[in-house]
């Protein structure tokens, strides 16, 4: 099937909201027979979509397959930039590494890059994100702020605030934030936020947002299974990776908007909200010491304060946090 007609009947059937849609109608909309409509509808069943067929009522889609190729994620978009260009591959070495190679050929603001399966995601510290086939949500969104570098490391707390909005709207859970990059719920990972640049001294020229989120796992791999989740897991049902893709992007680029005109100030707010650790007895553990302390809040900066027990303030660029 051509992609604009598999486009056009699926904004048809998105508009229906579960409705029936006659045959007549679509191939009004799509400018072909009523005969090519149903050969249509058959190629979709073969792309695993569940279709009702009526006589005099027409067709309706009981069941998306899920998916998060380029269609899936443009019909009902909500967003203005973000996600607006879509680069999506089945699979992929990390869409991380992806994204730098694309964002260096050139590329729109809020170009997503999306895959199926990564076979070297990345976290952060070098360590390996396992990422496997149709389960999760494994994308990074390239940004383009007129910023001094050093301002990066906010738009990892500003992705950490639309995500867990993102998830709770979609499954009615709110994970809780650990500093910097994690979203956890019971204390399980769900969620980790890998924030790249492309600079120089003075200007970002690319900022990466990697994102790796567990949505439909059953189960995890021995080494992990203690300290990740999924939202299927705990929400014991399968979640929509492409509604949930559609909401994360549109609230990143809602909070993207208001920091750009009212400063980092109103998302510190709400992260310090929905974060963990704050108030909080925690260790952080940076590559050369380890420091003991109530974690007292972040800086404008997104830095985290650490008061030791001889009242001493702590700033913490980057650790392990351990609560
Ligand atoms: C962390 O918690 O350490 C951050 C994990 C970030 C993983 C995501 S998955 C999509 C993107 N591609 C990668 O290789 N990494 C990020």
């Amino acid at each position: 099937m051509q992609t604009n007609v598999r486009i056009q009947l699926l904004e048809a059937f998105s508009n229906a909201n579960g409705e029936f849609i006659s045959g007549q109608a679509l191939a009004e909309i799509i400018g072909c027979s009523r005969t090519a409509v149903w050969k249509h509808i058959e190629d979709l069943r073969k792309e695993g979509f569940e279709l009702e067929a009526v006589r005099k009522k027409g067709y309706r889609i009981l069941h998306a397959p899920d998916k998060v190729t380029e269609n899936e994620i443009l019909i009902g978009l909500q967003t203005k930039r973000l996600g607006k260009q879509v680069h999506f591959v089945e699979t992929v070495d990390s869409t991380q590494k992806e994204a730098h190679r694309i964002s260096q050929d050139g590329c729109m603001e809020g170009t997503l890059v999306i895959a199926e399966e990564q076979t070297a995601g990345r976290g952060r510290m070098a360590r390996n994100w396992h990422s496997p086939k149709y389960t999760g949500i494994w994308m990074s969104i390239i940004l383009k702020p007129e910023l001094p570098p050093y301002r990066a490391p906010q738009f990892t707390l500003i992705a950490a605030v639309a995500i867990v909005e993102a998830v709770e709207e979609i499954t009615g859970i709110q994970p809780e934030i650990k500093w910097p990059n994690d979203l956890l719920i019971k204390g399980k990972k769900i969620t980790g936020i890998l924030t790249e640049l492309q600079a120089d001294a003075d200007q970002i020229h690319a900022l990466i947002i990697g994102i790796g989120m567990n949505v439909n796992q059953s189960e995890f791999p021995k080494e992990i299974e203690k300290i990740a989740t999924s939202l299927a897991i705990e929400k014991g049902e399968k979640i929509s990776r492409a509604l949930l893709i559609q909401r994360i992007l549109e609230k990143l680029e809602f909070y993207y908007e208001m920091y750009v005109e009212e400063g980092f100030y109103p998302i510190k707010q709400l992260w310090e909200k929905y974060a963990i650790s704050i108030g909080k007895q925690i260790i952080a553990r940076t590559i050369n010491k380890e420091i003991k302390g109530k974690a007292i809040g972040i800086t404008d900066d997104g830095v985290l304060k650490l008061k030791d027990e001889n009242g001493v303030i702590h700033e913490i660029y980057s650790a392990d946090i351990e609560l």
